[in-house]
């Protein structure tokens, strides 16, 4: 049975080491996963993999969220595998062809979620981006496109909104992840926020996400064990409802 800390994702968001293991040591005890994204992993490299290993039970998620030629998605991806992760994340942007060959050359059985539409985007971006207006007016529906796709390809899930869970669930089933980072629960204290497609921890994991991405909330928070103690009482209440 999963627990309400199962559902929880940390980003270890900081560029030193010293402050990553701060964080992990801090919230060991209160998370599922801890998720070591660009940031950390380029200023640190992969010694910090090992470190959350040795001091804590949770998953790792290698958050690297690849988008090249497929050669070079393929190969970084089959390097990623080695780490021994649980979870990784490649964009769906280079088509079903390349996640397919990056879900064939998985060694260790990481499971691959895919980035379908990053949470900071909103409509108008998506028209910038030159978008035709069935996605512009309607981002669901390319979160839709883009997790088909990843499903068809065989990845474990994608990584989406908030917003989307509910219908990326009902059409592609239970069993296919979905990841939803831009969590703001409503006593949220972020300042100035990039994150645009936001929901709760209540309203995500009611809506059926199986894992949220908490980092500004926790990390911004005056004591983040509280913080963190908050998102899963919401947690709790969604799940025992
Ligand atoms: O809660 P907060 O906004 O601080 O979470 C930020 C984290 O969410 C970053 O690690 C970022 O990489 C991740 N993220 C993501 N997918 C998105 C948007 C953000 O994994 N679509």
């Amino acid at each position: 049975m999963k627990r309400p800390k199962d559902y929880l994702i940390f980003p270890l968001d900081v560029p030193t080491y010293e402050e990553a293991i701060q964080c992990v040591e801090t919230l060991k005890d209160h998370v599922g996963v801890f998720k070591v994204g660009l940031e950390l992993f380029v200023s640190v490299g992969p010694k910090i993999l090992k470190a959350i290993r040795e001091r804590s039970a949770a998953g790792i998620f290698l958050d690297l969220k690849f988008h090249d030629i497929p050669a070079t998605v393929k190969n970084a991806f089959l390097a990623a595998s080695a780490y021994g992760v649980t979870f990784a994340t490649v964009h769906c942007d280079e088509g079903k062809g390349l996640l397919r060959s990056v879900v064939e050359n998985n060694p260790s059985g990481t499971k691959i979620l895919a980035v379908t539409v990053l949470t900071s985007l909103e409509s108008k971006d998506l028209k910038d981006l030159g978008y035709i207006d069935k996605y512009v007016k309607d981002i669901t529906e390319l979160v839709m496109l883009k997790a088909r796709m990843a499903k068809e390809a065989g990845c474990s899930g994608v990584v989406c909104s908030g917003l989307e869970v509910e219908k990326v669930k009902a059409e592609l089933g239970r069993d296919f992840l979905v990841v939803t980072p831009g969590i703001r629960p409503t006593w949220s204290l972020v300042g100035e926020d990039d994150q645009k497609r936001i929901i709760t921890p209540y309203q995500a994991i009611k809506g059926g996400a199986d894992y949220i991405v908490v980092g500004r909330p926790i990390r911004s928070a005056e004591k983040p064990i509280e913080a963190t103690k908050r998102v899963l009482d919401e947690i709790e209440m969604a799940i025992s409802e």
